[in-house]
């Protein structure tokens, strides 16, 4: 089979999906407002944006950004190994270092390849990785990219990982163990059971635990510091990663660490760090902004929570599942991901912004619409957003029902679904 004859049946299915109105992926903003966006020239309420501090469009970060693109140019021109280094970079590494209580930091171009440059250099052919089943993409590419024997466990269950880890230390184990989970879940808005974890290093004092915490930073913690520091339990954390991509208003990524020697190997070996083009500057100055802002005004943090508490309130009266976790990530619990695909559909359709996810970005037959809040929310957005879903989930059947558990899809499959 040729690549074009095992790439078409899946491109037919985007096809069909689309000439549908079934096709909730890759739609083009033409402008947005933080809260409100413009689709095909109608003005949507955004509820799908990982923006969670509503700093993207803050004067404050706009202003320090393009105070950085004038000075250093709009690209990096080159890695940072290279050419591409800049003083913002490294001002950037030690403000980040010292926001999550570690040692030193460093920053890479997204969140995606801070994970798998790390993760793919420090871990090896000899070596164990402990993964959360429900971990981002990332993470396990950057296992994949390691080469180190991956054995997952169930979703936030520290016991599962106690047990599978025992069971692999049996045989001649002599490489590094590494457990790897998130900070707040991107999908299910769940927030690890970090203390849980943790208490694993009593039993294994050589294990070390990695918390990528791209949707905790800004979100979690007093100050919005992560959810390391909601615990208390920054020192015995042995890796956090962040992500600018969400509450800091910008992209990129970082990795920080109190280990000199391995963040200075990271420098060296992490792939994407030194054959991938630097963070711009104005990228960078945005989340420096972003952290004074942060600083500046913490009650953004308490709004953001006071929003997320209004929203579950909301959901529980409708009859929809929501978990106790103080997120701001909400899903709506679907099941089907046919009725997944409708329900976005017809969100749309009432002005409102939200996607679906399915599997693989979920377990099969889980797949939800993923709702998530900003602190800029208005009380206006909110009562709107409440008032559509409970419209839409007497209509689809999703209030008051368990989500439905269904035959296993892959995304072809499921895409064909939707347009049937
Ligand atoms: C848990 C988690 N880690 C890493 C990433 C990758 O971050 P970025 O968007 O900065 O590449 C994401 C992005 O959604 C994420 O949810």
């Amino acid at each position: 089979m040729n690549l074009n004859e095992r790439c078409k049946p899946f491109a037919d299915y985007v096809v069909q999906a689309k000439a549908c109105g079934f096709y909730p992926y890759f739609r083009p903003i033409s402008q947005s407002w933080g809260t409100e966006v413009l689709v095909d020239g109608r003005r949507l309420v955004m509820i799908g944006s990982n923006d969670y501090l509503g700093l993207a469009h803050d004067p404050r970060v706009l202003e320090a950004a393009a105070g950085a693109l004038t000075r250093w140019g709009a690209g990096p021109g080159g890695s940072r190994f290279l050419c591409g280094n800049m003083t913002v970079h490294e001002a950037l590494e030690e403000r980040l270092a010292d926001f999550v209580g570690m040692r030193k930091a460093i920053v890479h171009t997204t969140g995606f390849t801070t994970n798998v440059g790390a993760i793919g250099c420090l871990l090896g052919r000899e070596d164990l990785i402990l993964c959360d089943r429900e971990n981002h993409s990332s993470i396990f590419e950057g296992c994949r990219a390691s080469g180190a024997r991956v054995v997952p466990f169930k979703h936030n269950d520290a016991a599962d990982a106690g047990r599978k880890l025992r069971r692999a230390l049996d045989r001649e184990f002599r490489g590094c163990v590494l457990l790897i989970t998130e900070g707040v879940f991107s999908m299910s808005g769940d927030a690890v059971e970090l203390p849980e974890f943790l208490e694993l290093k009593r039993q294994f004092p050589s294990l070390l635990v990695y918390l990528d915490d791209a949707h905790g930073l800004g979100v979690m913690g007093p100050r919005g510091r992560g959810t390391a520091a909601r615990f208390e339990a920054t020192d015995r954390v042995d890796f956090i990663m962040g992500t600018f991509s969400k509450a800091l208003a910008s992209v990129g990524g970082f990795i920080a660490s109190d280990d000199d020697a391995v963040l200075e190997y990271l420098r060296h070996h992490s792939k994407p760090l030194i054959f991938s083009a630097a963070l711009p500057a104005s990228a960078v100055a945005a989340v420096q902004a972003s952290l004074d802002v942060l600083e500046s005004e913490p009650e953004r943090v308490d709004r953001l929570r006071t929003i997320t508490e209004r929203v579950k309130n909301g959901f529980r009266d409708i009859g929809l599942r929501v978990s106790d976790s103080e997120t701001p990530i909400v899903p709506i619990h679907i099941g089907s991901e046919m009725t997944a695909y409708h329900f976005s559909q017809d969100l749309f359709r009432h002005g409102v912004f939200a996607l679906p996810a399915v599997y693989p970005a979920v377990p099969r037959g889980g797949a939800v619409i993923r709702t998530a809040y900003m602190s800029t929310h208005e009380a206006r957005h909110i009562d709107f957003v409440l008032e559509v879903i409970e419209k839409l989930a007497r209509k689809h059947g999703v209030a008051g029902t368990a989500p439905r558990p269904e035959e296993s899809l892959d995304e072809a499959a499921a895409l064909a679904m939707a347009v049937c």
